[in-house]
């Protein structure tokens, strides 16, 4: 629900900005049901990710263009989805004039995630391969065109809905709904939830399972022996963990995106339409990335 609120007081350490471009994400929707590790004083303003100009600040010129991550903004402080966020100085990162705000706002978490599950923890090497679950969301369509980026000799892209098939990035063998990979060295799976367990036996023995989120379902149950004996390391990540550890790379992740080199789906939406955003994100029916335009 939209509500009018009292316009944004910035603390010291604090700068106020104009928010251009919001995203909105699995982890937005598990912070604002409460289910999150952390939870925020409430009320509050969600969002975690953002990009605008900066108006009011001791640390950045007025005008700057930036973007929003990081401080515990969205997660114990307001957020993003919002015409005006106050935000602490070190969670501002200075982009060029000509960054597309939306793209600003989106593409850290997914670009940085993939990065860490192929390569920080998925270990790729070239002429391996790949299968991907989630292969059309954000995450799961940077993994399938980093591991191509990177030399993967095939990659598989599972989908969970026949309806995006066609969104699969080029260069990829999209899989549907009922089907299994032919075996993989590598599985990153961004839904989680009990298709994860018939997945498995896909990978090779001795390979490697990055398990990056849990949109089809918290709970998994693996039949010990088979899993023991396939030696498969299940690996999870977390970008809390690693998250300031990749920042130096987003750069030239954000640089990658602007050329064209990869693409990141965006589904932009007026922040006054957040109602059915929202119920569009929690049914799968989002490609990419959404972001809320204030
Ligand atoms: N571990 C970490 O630190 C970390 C970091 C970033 C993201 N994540 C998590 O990784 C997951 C993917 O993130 P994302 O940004 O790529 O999300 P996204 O863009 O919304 O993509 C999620 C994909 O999951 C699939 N999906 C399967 N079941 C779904 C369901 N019941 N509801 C909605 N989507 C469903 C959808 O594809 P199909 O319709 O084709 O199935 C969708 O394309 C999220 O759970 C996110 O929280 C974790």
């Amino acid at each position: 629900m939209l509500e009018e609120v009292a316009e944004p007081q910035p603390l010291p350490g604090e700068s106020l900005v104009a928010i251009e471009a919001a995203t909105a994400t699995h982890l937005d929707l598990t912070v604002l049901t409460g289910s999150f590790v952390a939870r925020p004083p409430l009320p509050y303003v969600p969002g975690t990710d953002g990009a605008g100009v900066v108006l009011e600040s001791v640390v950045h010129a007025s005008g700057t263009r930036v973007r929003i991550r990081g401080g515990g903004v969205g997660i114990g402080r307001d957020g993003t989805w919002a015409q005006r966020a106050s935000v602490p100085d070190d969670a501002l990162h200075p982009v060029e004039d000509d960054v597309d705000a939306a793209l600003a706002a989106a593409f850290f978490s997914p670009a940085t995630t993939a990065h860490v599950a192929l390569h920080e923890l998925g270990a790729l090497a070239r002429g391996e391969r790949v299968a991907v679950t989630g292969a059309t969301g954000a995450v799961g369509s940077l993994v399938v065109q980093l591991a191509l980026h990177h030399g993967a000799a095939d990659v598989q892209a599972l989908v969970g809905r026949a309806a995006k098939l066609d969104s699969v990035a080029p260069g990829a063998r999209a899989l549907g709904p009922a089907e299994l990979p032919d075996e993989v060295d590598l599985l990153v799976d961004t839904v989680g939830g009990a298709r994860l367990a018939e997945l498995i036996p896909r990978v090779r023995p001795g390979g490697r399972a990055v398990l990056v989120g849990y949109t089809a379902g918290v709970d998994v149950t693996f039949h010990l022996p088979l899993l023991l004996a396939s030696a498969v390391r299940l690996l999870p990540l977390s970008m809390l963990e690693w998250g300031p550890r990749v920042a130096h790379l987003a750069p030239d992740l954000l640089r990658l995106l602007q050329t064209g080199e990869l693409r990141l789906p965006i589904d932009r939406r007026p922040l006054s339409e957040l109602t059915s955003a929202l119920a569009d994100l929690r049914a799968g029916r989002v490609v990419g990335r959404l972001v809320l335009l204030p």
